[in-house]
């Protein structure tokens, strides 16, 4: 036999030597949930290890994470009933208290990268991304909106606004409305190709943002196309977007692939709630082993073109990391 693979396999040393792919604290990126109030730590049921923070305590865990040497963080408000409505008004509210954690997070940790979400879900009282008018999701009228949300956040001290709504023409629009208020360093990372999934069931659970009636196939990208994809992302570079992510991730691989070959801005993709607390669950049931099974997760996505990875799990691998239990 003149060919045997397994030589390069033979011990640690060289299988280090080998690897193609590394996973480093940098590529990734903690999703943090916040609400108002003091003192909150809330767990989620269906995300474990994850909690909604009030900022008090999201201070505490965004320092801990810098310990931990993780230092991008994207951030979601839950936000009470009582103020949400047809035009997610309170998304850019003075006293709107996601913005005020923002410019907090980032006055004692310049340091961090922070990015937010674009979207009305949070704020609507109809559960969508954009406008509802007679049961139809508007997406002109819905820009102004996302203009005026990526606005405030930037004027919070954002890093990167991140449009995760799929309106049509938005990255575009936002960029032009950043520029307009001198916001030229402001970046946006941009859900590109976020499609229809069933797999943000947890998330809508932590948020409580469930669309009220319908669902989001009007807007989000149907499960079955790679090629709308491409489509997606040459708008998205055109019109100014810094990343290009994929949502979700792990299944969705072949689509993190396809635009890393066709496109030179960097991949950001979702390794979304559903796909976390799915590998839990295994866990939990003692059917997985966790402390493997997340690592070889994040590992795929990387290796599949993703240049930075949106995971719950960011912080257990820090810590796994830091524990010397990985490879
Ligand atoms: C909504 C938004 C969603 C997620 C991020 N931003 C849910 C949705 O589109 O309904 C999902 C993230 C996850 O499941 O982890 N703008």
């Amino acid at each position: 036999m003149l060919e045997r693979p397994r030589r390069n396999r033979a011990t640690e040393t060289i299988r280090s030597m080998v690897r193609e792919t590394r996973l480093d604290l940098s590529n990734l990126i903690f999703p943090l949930f916040v609400v108002d109030g003091k003192k909150i730590k809330q767990s989620i049921g269906s995300l474990p290890g994850i909690y909604r923070f009030s900022e008090d305590e999201v201070l505490k865990e965004v320092e801990h994470c810098m310990k931990l040497g993780l230092r991008s963080f994207v951030l979601f408000p839950a936000v009470e009933n009582s103020l949400k409505d047809k035009v997610a008004s309170y998304g850019h509210d003075p006293k709107n208290f996601y913005l005020r954690i923002i410019s907090k997070i980032k006055n004692e940790f310049p340091d961090t990268c922070l990015i937010s979400d674009v979207a009305m879900d949070p704020y609507s009282s109809d559960g969508h991304d954009g406008l509802v008018e007679n049961g139809r999701i508007l997406n002109d009228e819905t820009l102004d909106i996302l203009g005026r949300l990526a606005v405030a956040q930037a004027e919070a001290g954002i890093d990167s606004v991140g449009p995760s709504d799929m309106m049509d023409g938005r990255v575009q629009f936002i960029r032009e409305e950043l520029d307009d208020a001198e916001f030229e360093n402001v970046g946006i990372m941009s859900y590109t190709a976020k499609y229809a999934s069933a797999y943000y069931g947890p998330f809508r659970e932590a948020l409580d943002s469930a669309p009220k009636h319908g669902d989001k196939k009007t807007y989000q990208m149907d499960p079955a196309n790679k090629w709308e994809a491409v489509r997606e992302a040459e708008l998205d570079a055109a019109e100014g977007a810094d990343f290009l992510m994929v949502k979700p991730a792990l299944l969705y691989l072949d689509i993190i692939h396809l635009l890393k070959d066709k496109f030179e801005l960097p991949i950001a993709a979702y390794n979304v709630s559903g796909e976390y607390a799915m590998l839990k669950a295994a866990a939990e049931k003692g059917w997985l082993d966790y402390e493997k099974a997340m690592p070889e997760m994040l590992l795929s996505i990387r290796r599949a073109g993703a240049t930075s990875i949106l995971t719950y799990a960011a912080k257990e691998y820090a810590q796994l990391l830091k524990e010397g239990k990985l490879a």
